[in-house]
C-alpha cells in the first residue's frame, strides 16, 4: 500500500480557473465535421443535419469553447468558400490532410451548431497562404454590425446579428515545416503583429492567440517564442502551446510520467513570456493557450494507408485505453495547477479525430478519455489551491522522481464545495491519501468517483461502450477534517466534498 498526504488551505490560492481551460477543438479533418457533428439524412440528425447524439454528449461535457476550423487545415483555408448558398460553394483539394473538402459545412453552420452545443467559438485565421486582408475581412464578416460589404454579405446569408466571436488564433503551428506556408519566427512575428493590429482595428473587443512553436521538441522552441513575442507582444493576449504524447515504446510508467514534461513545457513558456515582458518594460502579461493537447499515436500506422483525395476518411481515429485516460487526467491536473497562467486549453480534438466522442452511422459513444475531461469540466471550476504534498516517487526511462500521485484541489467559495482530482499511477498498489482539510469548516464527502480497470489497455467500443466506466466508491474516512481516501491502483479519482451546515 502506497501512502501519500496533502494539506490544503483556503487562503493559499494558485488562481481562479478560467472555464476556457476545458475547451476543445473541431478541425475539418477526417470525420470530425462530416459524420461527427454533421450528417444530413441520418436518422440520428436533426433537420439541419446536426447529429443529435453527438450534441448530447458534447453538452454532457459542458465544453465552454471550441477551436475551429483548424489546425493544419486552416493554413490553406479560404473562409469565403464556406459561406453563402451551399450549392455555390466550391469543393477544394485540401492540402494539409490530402483530402477533398466539400465546404458543405462552414463558418455559419459551425456558429449555429456551437449555439446548440452551448459553447463559444475560438476561430483561427489563415496565416499560411493568406494574411492581413483575409483576416480583416473575416472579422468584418463575423463581428461587424452592418452597413459594410462583408457585414452585409453575412446578413444576405441569413445572419442579421454578428456572430461576435471573441477569441481568434493567428494561424496554426507556423514553425512546422509540414504547415502550408510555414514561416521563420521573424516572418511570422511580423505578420502576426500586423494581422492582429488590423483585426483589433475592426473589433477592439477581441482577444488574440499567437502561435508558439508546434511543440517542446521542435528545434525552433524557445527562440521562436521569444522572437514572435518580440514582434507582436503589444497586440496579442495569449501564446499557444501544443503537445501530444504517445506510448509507442509500450512503457506505461514512462508514458504516465509525461505530466512532468507538460509541467516543464508550461514553466518554460511562462518564463519566455515574462522575459519579453521585462525586456519591453511592459505592464501587460501574456497568458497561455494550450490549444492542442492529448494522447495521439494509436492511429498512426492505419493512417499511412488512407487513400488520398477522398472526402472525410477515417483519419486519426485513435481508440483510447485506460492508461490514456490516466494521462489525460494527469494533464488536466497539470494545467489546473498552472491556472494562474494557462487560461485556455483545447483537448484535441472533440469528435472522431483523436477524440473523447466517437460516432458511427448507428450511434455515438464515450471513449475512456471522455471521463476525466467531463469530470474536470463539470466539477473543476473555482479556485485551485496550493497544496503541500508528500508522496512516493519512481524513476522511469526518461524521468526521475516521478510522483505516483498527481493531484489538484479546487475550492468553490460560492457554494462551499471542494473537488479533489487524483491519479494513482501505480500499477501494483492502492494508495491511501491523507488530506488535512481542517482549514475548511464541516467538510464532508459527497461522492468519490473512480475510473479504473484491471487491464490498463481496456477500451470502449461501439459494441462494448461501458468497459471502462466510472463507479462510485465509499471506502474513505473523515476524522474531523482529516480525510483518508483510498485510491485504487491505476485509477482516476474525483472526490467531491461540501461544507455542511451544523
Ligand atoms: O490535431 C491534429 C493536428 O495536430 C492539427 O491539425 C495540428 O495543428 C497538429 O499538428
Amino acid at each position: 500500500m502506497l501512502k501519500a498526504s496533502l494539506i490544503a488551505d483556503k487562503y493559499y490560492k494558485i488562481g481562479t480557473v478560467d472555464k476556457r481551460i476545458y475547451g476543445s477543438f473541431i478541425e475539418h479533418l477526417g470525420r470530425a465535421v462530416y459524420e461527427g457533428i454533421y450528417q444530413p439524412g441520418s436518422p440520428l440528425s436533426d433537420e439541419r443535419g446536426f447529429r443529435k447524439d453527438t450534441l448530447e454528449l458534447v453538452r454532457e461535457i459542458d465544453v465552454p469553447i471550441i477551436r475551429y476550423p483548424g489546425g493544419n487545415f486552416v493554413s490553406a483555408y479560404n473562409w469565403e468558400d464556406s459561406v453563402g448558398p451551399v450549392e455555390n460553394r466550391p469543393s477544394r483539394v485540401e492540402l494539409a490532410w490530402q483530402v477533398i473538402e466539400s465546404n458543405e459545412f462552414g463558418l455559419n453552420e459551425f456558429t449555429d451548431w456551437a449555439k446548440l452545443a452551448g459553447t463559444e467559438t475560438m476561430m483561427a485565421v489563415n496565416l499560411g497562404t493568406r494574411g492581413i486582408d483575409a483576416a480583416r475581412n473575416v472579422i468584418e464578416y463575423c463581428n461587424f454590425k452592418g452597413g459594410t460589404y462583408y457585414s452585409d454579405l453575412r446578413k444576405s446569408h441569413g445572419y442579421e446579428d454578428p456572430h461576435d466571436i471573441k477569441l481568434w488564433c493567428l494561424g496554426n503551428e507556423m514553425d512546422g515545416p509540414w504547415q502550408v506556408g510555414h514561416k521563420s519566427a521573424k516572418e511570422y512575428g511580423a505578420l502576426a503583429w500586423e494581422t492582429g493590429k488590423a483585426m483589433k482595428l475592426v473589433d477592439p473587443t477581441i482577444e488574440l492567440v499567437a502561435c508558439g512553436s508546434a511543440g517542446l521538441g521542435m528545434p525552433t522552441f524557445g527562440d521562436w517564442e521569444a522572437t514572435v513575442l518580440d514582434y507582436c507582444y503589444d497586440t496579442v493576449d495569449y501564446l499557444s502551446l501544443h503537445t501530444y504524447y504517445n506510448n509507442h515504446a509500450n512503457d506505461s510508467a514512462d508514458f504516465l510520467a509525461n505530466t512532468l514534461n507538460m509541467d516543464d513545457f508550461i514553466k518554460s513558456v511562462v518564463a519566455t513570456c515574462d522575459h519579453i515582458k521585462g525586456k519591453k518594460h511592459s505592464k501587460k502579461q501574456i497568458n497561455l493557450s494550450f490549444d492542442e493537447w492529448n494522447v495521439w499515436y494509436h492511429s498512426n500506422e492505419a493512417d499511412k494507408h488512407i487513400e488520398k483525395w477522398t472526402h472525410a476518411p477515417h483519419q486519426l481515429e485513435d481508440v483510447y485505453n485506460l492508461e490514456d485516460a490516466l494521462l489525460v487526467g494527469g494533464m488536466l491536473i497539470t494545467m489546473l495547477n498552472h491556472c494562474d497562467r494557462v487560461k485556455i486549453a483545447c483537448l484535441a480534438q472533440l469528435v472522431n479525430v483523436i477524440a473523447p466522442i466517437m460516432t458511427s452511422d448507428t450511434g455515438a459513444w464515450r471513449q475512456t478519455i471522455f471521463y476525466p475531461y467531463m469530470h474536470a469540466s463539470k466539477y473543476g471550476r473555482g479556485t485551485v489551491l496550493h497544496t503541500i504534498k508528500d508522496c512516493p516517487v519512481y524513476d522511469s526511462k526518461n524521468y526521475t522522481d516521478v510522483p505516483y500521485l498527481d493531484s489538484a484541489v479546487i475550492w468553490n467559495e460560492e457554494d462551499n464545495t471542494m473537488t479533489i482530482f487524483a491519479v494513482n499511477k501505480s500499477f501494483e498498489e492502492e494508495m491511501t491519501l491523507s488530506c488535512d482539510l481542517r482549514q475548511f469548516d464541516n467538510l464532508a464527502i459527497d461522492e468519490h468517483i473512480v475510473l479504473t480497470h484491471e487491464d490498463l489497455k481496456a477500451v470502449n467500443t461501439e459494441s462494448a461502450p461501458s468497459t471502462v466506466s466510472p463507479v462510485n466508491v465509499s471506502n474513505d474516512v473523515n476524522d474531523n477534517g482529516m480525510f483518508t481516501l483510498l485510491l485504487p491502483k491505476q485509477s482516476w479519482n474525483v472526490i467531491r466534498l461540501s461544507a455542511k451546515t451544523k
